[in-house]
């Protein structure tokens, strides 16, 4: 569904993205773990188009798409929830949900429940955990075939976690979407996982299995 070739990044003399190649199959989790710093997130600003790849290529569904916009990327069918959130904090739970779709989709709210409830308040009022919900939200308004998750779970409570998983995880049966989520949060990621990546230095080091991530030894490759 996803593949990236031989994709180069700098920042100025620093070389953050070495070489990587990989792909992310469709009606899959693919799951890349990595440490702080090592590089995901760059990794995601380029697939989405935020900052050029310096070399390489990004294909979805076999089209190029290595220099396209971003917000053709989006309508393309690639779902991005960024780190951080970064939902609008001044605008309502409706009104970020309706940044890139006419309609929201009645499915979210049956998925996101806590979003039905809170349409009116502004972003910036709710939990970091419904923000989190919120940016998920707005990203499936868009019916996105790909979701690309920045560590969704980063600074979130275990119960919010557990309805995000869910999320993820019935979309992933229901074969409409596949998933690639970045994290560092090795319960979440192996739970989810139908493949795993694992980068340090901007390089992919391991890749295998999600049922193997334990027998390959990727929890010890996260730890510090
Ligand atoms: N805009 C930037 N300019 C220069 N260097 C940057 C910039 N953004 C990130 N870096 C550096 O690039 C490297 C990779 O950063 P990146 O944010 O991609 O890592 P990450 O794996 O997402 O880390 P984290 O787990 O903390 O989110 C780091 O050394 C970081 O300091
Ligand atoms: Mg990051």
């Amino acid at each position: 569904m996803l593949a990236i070739e031989g994709l180069n990044q700098y920042y100025g003399g620093s070389h953050i993205l070495r070489d990587l190649s990989f792909e992310v199959p469709s009606g899959k989790v693919t799951t890349l773990l990595g440490r702080n710093g090592v590089g995901k997130t760059t990794l995601l600003k380029t697939l989405m188009g935020l900052i050029p790849a310096a070399t390489g290529v990004v294909s979805f569904e076999r089209k190029d798409i290595t220099h396209a916009k971003p917000y053709l990327r989006a309508r393309a069918g690639i779902g991005y929830v960024p780190q951080g959130r970064e939902i609008f904090p001044r605008l309502t739970v409706e009104e970020n949900l309706l940044m890139g779709a006419r309609k929201v989709p009645a499915r979210i709210f049956e998925m996101l429940p806590v979003l039905k409830s809170m349409l009116g308040r502004r972003g910036g009022d709710l939990s970091g955990g419904q923000q989190q919900q919120l940016a998920i939200g707005r990203a499936l308004a868009m019916r996105p075939r790909l979701l690309i998750l920045d560590e969704p779970t980063e600074g979130i409570q275990p119960s919010i976690i557990k309805d995000i998983e869910r999320v993820i995880r019935a979309l992933a049966a229901s074969d409409e979407m596949s998933s690639l989520l970045v994290e560092q949060y090795y319960d979440f990621a192996q739970s989810l996982a139908d493949q795993y990546l694992v980068m340090e230095r901007g390089e992919i080091i391991a890749r295998g299995a999600g049922a193997d991530m334990e027998r390959d030894g990727v929890r010890k490759l996260l730890a510090v």
